[in-house]
């Protein structure tokens, strides 16, 4: 099995402190495969702000796919915005705006979706989306492929059709004739979940949405602050959303849910069938549960066992 702890959102410039240090100790003690960040990191792209950021990133010594946001790019210096916007995210968080990692189990590729003529809508175009398509292509259907950006392929209802990033449909065509399984993205600073099949209509293929809230920002649109720890062990992806108790000063489960690869797409497993089942850290896929507490019994081993066998109890 391998993990994503899944961020996104983090403004710095306009966070709780309190906040971020739960954030650094949650991800610190889970110790994931993979640290993704799906863009604005920043709140307005001041150097100060990178520089918070960039420490932040330091402080988790683990692989990791960052992407820019529209909030990572100059707003109000136009020069910069137009010149050379993604210069400071370049030089404080990472030059390579195309990020990578594969293990056994995975692929992660990551896209800039941020653009300087609009300061709040993303875009992807077909360079890039022919560039994903090579990587992802070479892989066999064993190998889960995740695609990360800022700007969403999916909304949750009710939302703005425009925060869809700008050529969606030709990128998803292409995604779904290389096989993408999973694309993570933040942007609405709202959790949510959703397949591409319901919005695009891709004949015999669906990719899984994953989108997060925002894991440090002080604006969190109705929601408390909450990143996504994704467990990973083909055919199977277990999504769970740890948000933030500020009168425990931790972050805790929330919700999960488990999605079955099928030839079709994604199926999301009823509770009582998630129920029977549990991840295994060791890598050996899933295993019958040992026993359930409440909503979050589909990763019960994860907790009694093995999270506490590796000393990681105190991090749930
Ligand atoms: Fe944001
Ligand atoms: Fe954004």
């Amino acid at each position: 099995m391998k993990t994503i702890a899944h961020l996104s959102d983090l403004h710095f410039g306009r966070t709780d402190e309190a906040v971020v240090a739960g954030v650094r100790e949650a991800v610190s003690g889970l110790r994931p495969s993979v640290v993704v960040v799906s863009g604005d990191l920043t709140q307005r792209a001041r150097s100060a702000q990178f520089r918070e950021a960039r420490e932040f990133l330091d402080a988790l010594p683990f692989p990791q796919i960052v992407v820019p946001g529209n909030h990572d790019v100059p707003l109000y210096n136009f020069f910069a915005r137009f010149a050379s916007p993604l210069e400071k995210f370049r030089r404080h968080i990472t030059d390579d705006l195309e990020p990578f990692y594969e293990d056994e189990e995975m692929v992660l590729t990551g896209v800039n979706t941020a653009r300087s003529l609009t300061t709040k809508y993303g875009r992807i175009n077909e360079r890039q989306v022919a560039r994903v398509r090579e990587r992802l292509s070479k892989y066999p259907d064993e190998i889960t492929k995740i695609v990360v950006t800022h700007h969403p392929f999916d909304l949750p209802e009710g939302h703005d059709e425009r925060e869809i990033v700008g050529r969606a449909r030709m990128a998803i065509e292409a995604l779904a004739a290389c096989g993408a399984d999973l694309l993570l993205a933040g942007h609405l600073h709202i959790s949510h979940t959703g397949q591409t099949a319901v919005r695009y209509k891709t004949p015999g293929h669906s990719a899984l949405v994953v989108q997060a809230g925002t894991a440090t920002s002080t604006r969190g649109r109705g929601e408390s602050n909450s990143f996504n720890l994704i467990r990973v062990k083909h055919p199977h992806v277990h999504v769970e959303r740890r948000v933030w108790q500020p009168e425990g000063g931790v972050f805790r489960p929330a919700s999960s849910e488990t999605f079955k690869h099928t030839p079709d797409g994604w199926s999301r497993l009823s509770d009582e069938v998630a129920a029977g089942i549990s991840f295994d850290e060791d890598g050996t896929g899933l295993q019958p549960a040992h026993f359930s507490f409440g909503r979050f019994s589909s990763a019960p081993c994860f907790y009694c066992c093995a999270g506490a066998r590796k000393g990681l109890r105190g991090s749930f």
